[in-house]
């Protein structure tokens, strides 16, 4: 992805310069919390996958032809880091640390926080609309994102991830696991509570470059089952990270999901039945994404990296 990084941070950069997100009206401190948030040094993987999308349409990420992607590659991160900021304030992780900086609720205040989330996830169908350039692409766009960022995906996933942390502190012991259904039970949870929290964003963001390079049917079918299984395996290797990394090396808290009694599947498989469930993931998000021919190269090598990450 490192060779994303540049085109990515310029298609940022432009989106959240532009009048409609940080123009005439916006209070200079506002915009300098959504500045701080979106522009702290990311993995960046939300906008590389909506280029990975149009790369598979034929659109070279360094071309000037990427530019028409540049709505889609803004919107899924200004989500990403509005999402980022509330999951962080003290009613929800109650986070301190995020990309190697303090969060943005300690650096600026709560209220502050709060509003540059609203802003950044408002700004998002802002960009997607003002930015593309094809007027027949906005309304599925828009309508995609719009899906993915709310209720029945991330949001509800946030809201769930919640109370399964509520259930389990009501709880004496984990007598979940301690039979079968039970365990099973919870494990179909979990995977319904990652899939919506971290795997729609993920599929929006392929989803996205897909529409907007004008990709044909068959392609977003793959394209959305590569997504599917990426998006879980990078929550489940985010849950492992969480019990084996390093504050240092993630530039965020660790060990914080066992301490708030998240639901996680280290929680809840280990360690070790955890890492198998992501390399089956990846193996085949890697099987779904030959299928999209020459152009999914940087697909294939996600997938490696997702499951290899250190952070
Ligand atoms: C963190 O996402 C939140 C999750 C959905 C796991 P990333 O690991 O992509 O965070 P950044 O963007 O690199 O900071
Ligand atoms: C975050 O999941 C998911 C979203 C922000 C939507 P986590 O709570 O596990 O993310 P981290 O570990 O704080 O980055
Ligand atoms: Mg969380
Ligand atoms: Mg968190
Ligand atoms: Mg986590």
């Amino acid at each position: 992805m490192a060779d994303l990084a540049a085109p990515i941070e310029a298609m940022l950069l432009r989106a959240l310069d532009s009048e409609v997100v940080t123009g005439d009206g916006c209070p200079a401190l506002l915009a300098d919390a959504m500045r701080y948030a979106l522009m702290a040094p990311g993995k960046r993987l939300r906008p590389a996958l909506v280029l990975m999308a149009g790369q598979v349409c034929g659109i070279d990420p360094h071309s000037e032809a990427a530019w028409q992607l540049a709505p889609a590659v803004a919107a899924v991160e200004m989500i990403h880091a509005y999402s980022l900021i509330h999951d962080d304030l003290p009613a929800m992780d109650d986070d301190d640390l995020r990309r190697g900086r303090p969060t943005v609720h300690l650096q600026f205040d709560e209220a502050t926080a709060i509003l540059a989330g609203d802003a950044l996830l408002t700004a998002a169908f802002a960009t997607l609309a003002d930015g593309i350039r094809d007027p027949a692409l906005v309304g599925p766009a828009v309508r995609h994102l719009g899906i993915a960022a709310g209720a029945t995906a991330l949001v509800g996933g946030q809201s769930d991830d919640l109370q399964a942390e509520r259930d389990q502190a009501g709880q004496c012991d984990n007598d979940w696991t301690s039979d079968e259904p039970g365990r099973l039970a919870a494990l179909a949870h979990l995977e319904a509570i990652h899939r919506r929290k971290t795997g729609a964003l993920i599929d929006a963001s392929l989803a996205l470059g897909g529409i907007l390079a004008g990709a044909d049917a068959l392609t977003r079918k793959n394209l959305s089952n590569y997504a599917v299984d990426l998006g879980l395996a990078f929550q489940v290797v985010d849950d492992l990270l969480d019990t084996t990394s390093t504050a240092d090396a993630m530039g965020k808290q660790v060990g914080k999901d066992a301490a708030r009694g998240k639901l996680t599947y280290p929680g809840l498989l280990g360690v070790e039945a955890s890492r198998e469930k992501a390399v089956q993931l990846t193996e085949s998000a890697v099987s779904h994404a030959r299928l999209l021919g020459d152009g999914a190269w940087r697909l294939i090598k996600l997938a490696g990296y997702v499951l290899e990450r250190t952070h």
